[in-house]
């Protein structure tokens, strides 16, 4: 087990977690945030893309404990209030920029952060 720290989505969180469990994992299990989809889980579609210290990540394949002491930003947490969408994900809207849906988190994390 390994104890990590971190932000996500601006709030201080903390948990113990086995070595192996993956960031994607840590996010949708243990703080219920299920708005990072997981398809592929082999790094290959980018539906579990999220933010970790600014940057795009695959969460699929980033461990939690390689997250310690970072800001993750998960599309949750990409807007500023729930009536206020971030710019990209208006974008997205707007243009239909969907296909089914499941990977439109992952889509937009990146899109953002290009
Ligand atoms: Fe497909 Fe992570 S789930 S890249």
């Amino acid at each position: 087990m390994t104890k990590i720290t971190l932000k996500v989505n601006g709030k201080a969180v903390s948990g113990d977690v086995p070595d192996e469990t993956l960031l994607s994992v840590f996010l949708r299990e243990n703080l219920r945030l299920t708005g990072t989809h997981v398809g592929c889980d082999t790094s290959q579609c980018g539906a579990c893309v999220v933010h970790v210290d600014g940057k795009a990540m695959k969460s699929c394949t980033m461990l939690a404990a390689s997250a310690e002491g970072a800001a993750v930003t998960t599309v949750e947490g990409l807007a500023k209030s729930k009536d206020e969408l971030h710019p990209m994900q208006v974008a997205f809207k707007e243009n239909h920029g969907l296909q089914c849906g499941f990977c439109t988190p992952g889509m937009i994390m990146t899109a953002t952060d290009m």
